[in-house]
């Protein structure tokens, strides 16, 4: 093993994109540095560093515009592979990006053809997805969206998307496949502007639609730190909402390009929030996340083979490290203490008594007419910058 932290065990649920491991440098000012990744070798090798899954778009198994003798070759070796490691599917995926059929989307390309070929091939990774066993159907819209406002009419796109999902709930439905879909949301890029650009928004197309209960979401670290977002407090909310249905972690520093960096090499307090809550849940409790410790993200393209495996082992490494320290966090008698002083519990505390009316409100004078808000605190502060020391003590080892 690369590094000294902890072992990764397969209880520990962590999956690895295809196009992560197999991911080979190219970007848009040079081409590849990696030769391609055989999948069989990739499944071998995450199976090897402790991982229990692999999931894939369609085109990362078998090339876009395979025969169907091509395609089930691929998907043979695959399940062999399977077979052999003992590794599962959790989750897959449509590429509705790469061709450039998909140049102006798939679900929402202004072409109606285009529009009907890409629900055909997601019908097709559908049915793919039932027979490997995979619970969860990521939908990441990449080219859904525009970069000129006139080219693009957002109501008719949305419902487009509407109907696609829509039909897509049907499909698994009368099927009788045990799947939920995953929207990952992410605000640009590699359209100037993309469909359901944060969890908010498509939260809110979620509910707009006809079977709810089979679409959640797939938050991704970077998305939402390329637009400025809290990553941990997105997840309480999607948590908040039962709709943390898959996740893909990686690293990011800042608002810029997707960066696709290791989970915590990007922004590390805020990881340590996130492992914190999706182990131990809220401070004042509340679920945690028990589906796959999913990595998306890009071994950097200076790196050779040895490079990409040790970078997978780092995100997993990461994972666990954390999760030492955000138990050590908690368990901390200094830390309860802070948060205690903090009053973090008291907000789960409900604003109204018990059975109290807005008369009984209004008659307690105690709420405003006699409440000083002036002298309320006096010198007294919550000390939350206290407690934010006491978690980066923990998470830099230095506390027990
Ligand atoms: C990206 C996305 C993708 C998706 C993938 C799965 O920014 O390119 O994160 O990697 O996660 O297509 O749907
Ligand atoms: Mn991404
Ligand atoms: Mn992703």
């Amino acid at each position: 093993m690369p590094y000294t932290g902890p072992t990764p065990t397969r209880e520990d649920r962590f999956s690895f994109g295809l196009w992560t491991v197999g991911y080979n440098g190219a970007d848009p000012f040079g081409g590849p540095t990696r030769p391609a990744l055989d999948v069989v070798h990739a499944v071998e090798k995450l199976s090897e560093l402790g991982a229990y899954g692999l999931t894939f778009h369609d085109d990362d198994l078998f090339a876009f515009e395979s025969t169907d003798a091509e395609r089930q070759t691929q998907i043979d070796r695959l399940k062999g592979a399977l077979e052999s490691t003992g590794l599962i599917v959790p989750m897959v995926t449509t590429n509705l990006f790469s061709a450039p059929v998909f140049k102006d989307g798939g679900f929402t390309s202004n072409d109606r053809q285009v529009r009907r070929f890409a629900l055909r091939k997601v019908f097709r990774q559908l049915d793919l997805g039932a027979e490997l066993g995979a619970k969860t159907f990521v939908m990441w819209g990449g080219r859904e969206g525009a970069e000129y406002d006139s080219a693009k009419d957002i109501r008719q796109a949305l419902e487009r998307y509407r109907e696609a999902v829509n039909l897509l709930g049907d499909y698994v439905t009368d099927k009788g496949y045990d799947m939920r879909f995953a929207i990952e949301p992410k605000p640009n890029e590699p359209r100037g502007d993309i469909l359901l650009p944060t969890l908010g928004h498509a939260i809110a197309f979620i509910d707009s639609l006809e079977r709810p209960e089979l679409v959640g979401l797939n938050p991704e670290v970077g998305h939402e730190q390329m637009a400025g977002l809290n990553y941990a407090a997105g997840i309480a909310q999607a948590l908040y909402h039962d709709k943390l249905y898959h996740l893909d972690l990686n690293g990011q520093r800042g608002i810029k390009y997707d960066q696709d960096l290791v989970f915590g090499h990007g922004d590390l307090h805020n990881a340590f929030a996130l492992v914190d809550l999706l182990e131990n849940g809220a401070p004042g409790g509340g679920p945690t996340y028990d589906g796959p410790r999913h990595f998306d993200y890009k071994p950097s393209r200076t790196e050779d083979e040895q490079g990409v495996w040790d970078s997978a082992a780092a995100n997993m490494s990461m994972y666990l490290l954390l999760k030492e320290r955000a138990a050590a966090f908690r368990a901390d008698p200094d830390v309860q203490e802070a948060l205690a002083a903090a009053r973090v519990d008291e907000l789960s505390q409900p604003t109204l008594n018990e059975g109290e009316s807005y008369d009984d409100f209004l008659a307690d004078r105690s709420a405003y007419e006699d409440f000083d808000p002036s002298t309320y605190f006096g010198a007294k502060g919550f000390g939350f910058v206290r407690l934010q020391q006491l978690a980066t003590e923990h998470l830099m080892g230095a506390r027990g």
